[in-house]
């Protein structure tokens, strides 16, 4: 039950759109524009740096809140690190498909960003680092992505192994198998992007102002 609760509390979080509202408040609909996508390169693309950093921040901080409730209404259970985790899958299943926009809405990587930092600042570099040299030497912040969800997945793996989330064997598993789908699922929702790197195609990285 407790899963369940904290996948809602999640879910309600994401679904809080701030590429949607952002692309709004500057009558567009951003979901329209660029690549299509409701999330921070896309606002970036289309409206600018402001734009962008709103995005961003708006999608973090959600993902922040999402974990931040969970581990508090958890605070005194053992396994508090795999609540977080489904808090913070929640958050991306809202981010990625808000029932009042047709499900349609981002990719969920700024929001994978949130849940990075919420799961701990030791998780950040890697990721952090992996992403920044895709970006820097191609410029598709979709490799940067594609990256950075991978090596949060195999960092989770090696800490848990090496018994930085505290938790009996059974929780360490189904967190791996957690940050697993979320990987999969930041793939999948990569799909078009995919194609386009594979094809040479790949909108490059660059901001409108
Ligand atoms: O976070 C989304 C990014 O990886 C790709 O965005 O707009 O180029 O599809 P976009």
């Amino acid at each position: 039950m407790e899963r369940i609760i904290c996948l809602a509390i999640g879910y309600v979080c994401g679904l809080l759109q701030t590429g949607y509202l952002v692309g709004k408040m500057n009558h567009v609909d951003i979901r329209k524009e660029g690549s299509g996508n409701a999330g921070s390169t896309n606002a970036l693309r289309v409206l600018g740096w402001k734009a962008g950093a709103m995005t961003f921040a708006g999608d973090v901080i959600k993902c922040l809140a999402a974990v931040l409730i969970a581990r508090y209404l958890y605070r005194d259970t053992q396994y508090v690190p795999l609540l977080a985790m489904y808090a913070g899958m929640g958050a991306t299943l809202g981010h990625n498909f808000p029932f009042y926009l047709k499900f349609k809405g981002g990719k969920g990587i700024a929001v994978l960003a949130g849940l990075i930092l919420a799961t701990g600042l030791v998780m950040v570099p890697i990721p952090l680092s992996a992403f920044l040299i895709a970006v820097l030497l191609t410029r598709y912040v979709s490799l940067g992505s594609l990256l950075a969800s991978s090596m949060f997945f195999l960092e989770v793996l090696f800490y848990g192994q090496l018994g930085g989330f505290g938790m009996a064997f059974r929780y360490r598993m189904e967190l791996y198998v957690l940050v697993f789908l979320l990987m999969v699922l930041a793939w999948v929702r990569h799909k078009e992007n995919i194609k386009r790197l594979l094809a040479g195609t790949e909108n490059p990285f660059r901001s409108k102002k």
